[in-house]
């Protein structure tokens, strides 16, 4: 299961449309998404408009993309309010700056804008070697995660509003929806009661040893569990 797999479970067994995606590069999953409410944030995107044309040819639904060429901070700062006005969100993907504050500005300005029942889903949130864990002026080789896992801790510490878990696949996808009644956790979360100065001092050899109570990281059909969908 994947990052695309599972925004297209959601959108066809749950009707979730309204789609944000933070991080797009060359669009491999956005230009796949059908809906006719897409939006795309990124500094830098990796296509041009001749892909752009291209990619509606293929998928109709690319036809009605709204493009942000900015980060996410300038973004929500300077527009996120008129594209958001009459339409809610649903659905985002988290997939920018892969760095703990940079992802919890994302997911916290996302909140603003997102439904009740709305979903976030978040990229490589389970690194798997301390050089992939780290920031990314700390990076030498090889794959890069960030520490979008320090994000989902102070989420699980922080958010008691929240229910956040890991599934445990495409690099660790996080999952937050806001806390109600009707989406009760599937299973209970064991508790985590950080402060954001001791996330912040982490080092991987912790989240190594807390791994699943820390992230609540799930084995993927979990998601099928959670929000009671069709495998
Ligand atoms: C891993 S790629 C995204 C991949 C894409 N979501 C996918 O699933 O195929 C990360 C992207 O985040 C973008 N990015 C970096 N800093 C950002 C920021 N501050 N705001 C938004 N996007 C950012 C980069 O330009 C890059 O294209």
């Amino acid at each position: 299961m994947n990052r695309l797999d599972v925004i297209q479970a959601l959108m066809t067994q749950k009707g979730l449309k309204n789609y944000l995606e933070i991080g797009v590069e060359n669009g491999h999953i956005f230009f796949r998404i059908k809906s006719r409410f897409k939006v795309a944030v990124d500094p830098k995107f990796i296509f041009d408009a001749s892909r752009r044309f291209g990619k509606a040819l293929l998928n109709p639904y690319n036809l009605t993309n709204q493009y942000f060429e900015k980060t996410s901070d300038d973004f929500f700062a300077q527009d996120a309010k008129q594209v958001f006005a009459g339409k809610k969100l649903q659905l985002a993907l988290i997939d920018g700056m892969h760095e703990y504050q940079f992802a919890l500005r994302d997911v916290e300005n996302t909140l603003r804008y997102m439904d009740d029942d709305g979903v976030i889903i978040m990229h490589d949130c389970n690194p798997q070697t301390p050089g992939a864990a780290g920031r990314f002026e700390d990076w030498e080789t090889g794959e890069w995660n960030g520490d979008v896992w320090r994000t989902i801790i102070h989420l699980r510490s922080q958010r008691p509003d929240l229910n956040v878990f890991v599934l445990d696949c495409d690099q660790g996808l996080g999952v937050v929806t806001r806390k109600k009644e009707t989406i009760p956790a599937a299973l209970p979360d064991e508790a985590v009661a950080l402060t954001p100065e001791q996330i912040q001092n982490l080092t991987y050899d912790d989240l190594k040893a807390n791994r699943h109570a820390w992230l609540n990281l799930r084995n993927e059909t979990y998601l099928y569990d959670y929000f009671g969908l069709r495998p």
